[in-house]
Parts: structure tokens; C-alpha cells; sequence
């Protein structure tokens, strides 16, 4: 319902798509990246990362949260050889002059992190060298550890996604899509989750569906008043109005994301 109207008026831009301008705007309607959402200015995301194959396919995304360090899921863990890090982007296939490329120098995955259940889905990637501040690139604030974020507020999800489907030569820009905190109670009823949902996770999405993150856009930022409150974790398909998507519940880690970036003996876990 709420995404059919967008959809309706594509037709009218297929000229302007011929043109390739306004491509990225209908392209999101019929490609399952950010569901529902919209291409926010360029660069205006500073500090969402894509995270890309050795090859530069984009797989996950993820926040800059320290000059060394990145925050995405751990179910991103691709392996320390596999992974490079773009920050400053906007067009993935494009060369735009704001990118900075980085390799992994450690993966740490959280040592709770259980794949089965999705429990702990948190990882920190160190840098092989420090990414330098600038108008495009910056660093995202976290919020405290255990602050909670009540159902109801609205908060922003942003993600590259999948460009499986026939996209032709369309630059995949970046997407994001405003959406509401659900309550774990609602989540974890018998009509959603059925009690999947543990305190690690949150939720977020509209009870009519159409809105939400899906495949690739796992480990970007929810961000809530200016901070990562959650990271893209999993779901049911994407925008389905029965399951909202599940976030990893930063506020939970935050602990461990300060000892782990602090601790002197970071250097020791090597994956
Ligand atoms: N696990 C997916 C990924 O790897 C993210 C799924 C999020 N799904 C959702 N409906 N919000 O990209």
C-alpha cells in the first residue's frame, strides 16, 4: 500500500531513467536493496562504510566508530583476507574521488556471537591504518551501554543492499529509510518472532510492512537522535508487515566495544 504509490508514479520517470537521472529512485522499488526508502544526499552519511569482497563486491555495510576501528555484524565475518573496507562512499560502482580504502588488520567477532540463533550478531574490524576525517568521512557516536530506545521513536536505517537483480549499468547509491522502534513484546509475540527475539536484539519497522533493510544491507547502522542504536542483523523476508527487521541491540555492547578498542591486548586476537 504505502510503496505502491511510488511505484505508480515510475512510469512517468522511465524517460528520465533513460536519461539516468533520478535512475536510483525507481531502481529501489524494484530492486530488493534499502525497501521502501529513498537516496539521501551523497556523502551526508559519513560514516557508513561499505564492506567488500578482495574483488570490490559489496556484501555488508558498517559504521566508523574510531579512527581505527569499524562496528558491523559478526555474521559479515568474511575472513581478515577476504575483506576491504570503503569509507566515503555514495555510488558503489562509481569512482567519485571521496573513497578511502582500507584492509582489515584484526576481525573480532563478539565471542557470544551464535550463528544459529543470531544472539551477539556484533563485530569490531581494526584497520590496517587510520581513516582520515574530512567532509565526507567521520566518526558515529554510540549510545551508553543498556539505554534503551522506546518503542515508537523513529530511527534511520541506511545500506547499499543487493544488486543482484538486473540493475543494468545504474549506480547503486545509497539508500535509507526512516523507521519506528517496535517493542520486544510485540516482536517476540506468536504473530512474529515467537520469542526469537532476546534481549540483544531489536526491532524495527511499520506494522503495514513496506519499509525496511534487507539482503546487504546487514551490519549498516539504525540509527536513533544522532547515534547506532542497532545493527542490520536479520529477518523474515524484507518489509513484510508480520515481521519487522531485527537489529543487534548496540546499547547492549557497548562495554565491550570501549574494552576492545582500548585494551592494549587487542593486538592479540588475530583472526
Ligand atoms: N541478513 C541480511 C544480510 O545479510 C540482512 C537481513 C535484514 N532483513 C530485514 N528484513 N531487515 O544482509
Amino acid at each position: 500500500m504505502l510503496a505502491s504509490i511510488p511505484v505508480m508514479a515510475c512510469p512517468l520517470l522511465w524517460t528520465l531513467v533513460l536519461l539516468k537521472v533520478f535512475a536510483a529512485d525507481c531502481q529501489v522499488l524494484v530492486q530488493p536493496r534499502i525497501v521502501g526508502g529513498y537516496a539521501p544526499s551523497p556523502n551526508s552519511v559519513k560514516y557508513i562504510v561499505s564492506l567488500q569482497t578482495s574483488k570490490g563486491q559489496h556484501f555488508c555495510g558498517g559504521s566508523l566508530v574510531h579512527k581505527y576501528w569499524v562496528l558491523t555484524a559478526a555474521h559479515c565475518n568474511m575472513g581478515v583476507d577476504q575483506m576491504m573496507i570503503v569509507a566515503g562512499d555514495y555510488a558503489l560502482g562509481l569512482y567519485e574521488g571521496t573513497e578511502q580504502y582500507f584492509k582489515p588488520h584484526s576481525l573480532i567477532p563478539h565471542p557470544l556471537y551464535n550463528k544459529t540463533t543470531n544472539n551477539a550478531d556484533i563485530m569490531l574490524i581494526k584497520l590496517r591504518a587510520p581513516i582520515d576525517q574530512n567532509r565526507y568521512v567521520s566518526l558515529a557516536p554510540l549510545p551508553r551501554q543498556n539505554t534503551g530506545v522506546l518503542p515508537g521513536r523513529v530511527c534511520r536505517v541506511s545500506g547499499w543492499g543487493s544488486t543482484s537483480h538486473s540493475g543494468g549499468e545504474i549506480p547503486p547509491t545509497l539508500h535509507t529509510v526512516k523507521l519506528p522502534i517496535v517493542s520486544t513484546a510485540k516482536c517476540n509475540s506468536s504473530e512474529s518472532f515467537s520469542g526469537n527475539i532476546t534481549s540483544n536484539m531489536i526491532c524495527a519497522g511499520y506494522s503495514t510492512g513496506g519499509k525496511d533493510a534487507c539482503k546487504g544491507d546487514s551490519g549498516g547502522p539504525l540509527v536513533c537522535d544522532g547515534r547506532v542504536y542497532g545493527l542490520v542483523s536479520w529477518g523474515n523476508g524484507c518489509g513484510d508487515a508480520r515481521f519487522p527487521g531485527v537489529y543487534t541491540a548496540v546499547s547492549r555492547f557497548r562495554r565491550w566495544i570501549d574494552q576492545t578498542i582500548y585494551s592494549s591486548f587487542t593486538r592479540c586476537y588475530k583472526h
